[in-house]
């Protein structure tokens, strides 16, 4: 299965420093056919950045959309304008869930918008520390990861990549703790468990799991070679050129 490395760009770089930075990362980077690199600029950057991109080395990625296509929704972008513009969508942020408030029903409702415009969502569910604490850890991932995808048929379900993504360990958490191997796998192996049980044996193994939260180029390949992980959700070090190539160029010899 070929890895995906996602550089979620969050509210960071304006069109102009997106543009140069893109402009570097196309030329530092080799067509890496095994690895899929993933930008998600924000939405301003979007119209840009498509027409200074080569497809063959990097995709875009949306960071979020509204699920209806057109209507009386002042303020909002949809995914059918996205369609053709984007590959990929994040949806499910743990920060549009507890900043923006989007519960899981809207969530599932912005998953099928994705499919439906024809663009890969990136599902992101994960717990905060305290459930983690009050051991809660295996009902949230599968109350959001269920609830996410609650409009995707059996059909669908290949067009859809999950990412885990535990708060405590995303960096702009206050007293951030990076995740362990073992924790990771623990919590890949319950996303499969319930993957499997809604959509059967064959269908789970399929769904690509990334993992994010305080991703470097030191702790990439550790979490790389987790145990049904397919590729990594990076925050921080995705803004910093020569972070996110190290951690490209990791996935490329990992995955050999
Ligand atoms: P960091 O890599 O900065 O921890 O951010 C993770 C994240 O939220 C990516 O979506």
């Amino acid at each position: 299965m070929k890895s995906y490395i996602v550089g979620n760009w969050k509210l960071n770089f304006n069109v102009g420093e997106a543009s140069i930075y893109l402009h570097k990362l196309q030329k530092k980077i080799p067509n890496y056919r095994d690895v899929e690199v993933v930008v998600a600029p924000t939405a301003l950057c979007l119209q840009p950045l498509s027409l200074q991109l080569d497809r063959t080395k990097i995709k875009l990625a949306a960071q979020n959309a509204f699920y209806n296509d057109f209507g009386a929704y002042t303020g909002e972008i949809s995914f059918a304008e996205l369609n053709g513009l984007v590959n990929y969508c994040i949806i499910g942020h743990s920060e549009r869930r507890y900043i923006f408030h989007e519960d899981d029903k809207m969530i599932a409702k912005k998953v099928a918008a994705c499919i439906r415009n024809k663009i890969t969502p990136i599902l992101c569910i994960g717990e905060i520390e305290s459930e983690r604490a009050f051991g809660e850890t295996k009902d949230v991932i599968h109350d959001q990861l269920v609830g996410g995808l609650s409009e995707v048929s059996a059909e669908d379900i290949d067009k859809v990549i999950v990412a885990y993504e535990p708060v405590w360990a995303i960096s702009s958490t206050k007293d951030a703790k990076p995740a362990t191997p073992d924790e990771i796998a623990e919590v890949v192996e319950m996303i499969r468990q319930n993957l499997k049980e809604i959509y059967g044996a064959k269908t789970a193994d399929a769904v690509p799991v990334l993992f994010g939260g305080s991703v470097k180029p030191t702790n990439a390949g550790a979490y790389l070679t987790v145990p049904g992980i397919s590729g990594l959700l990076i925050g921080g070090a995705s803004l910093i050129l020569e972070q996110f190539t190290d951690i490209i160029e990791t996935a490329k010899r990992v995955s050999k």
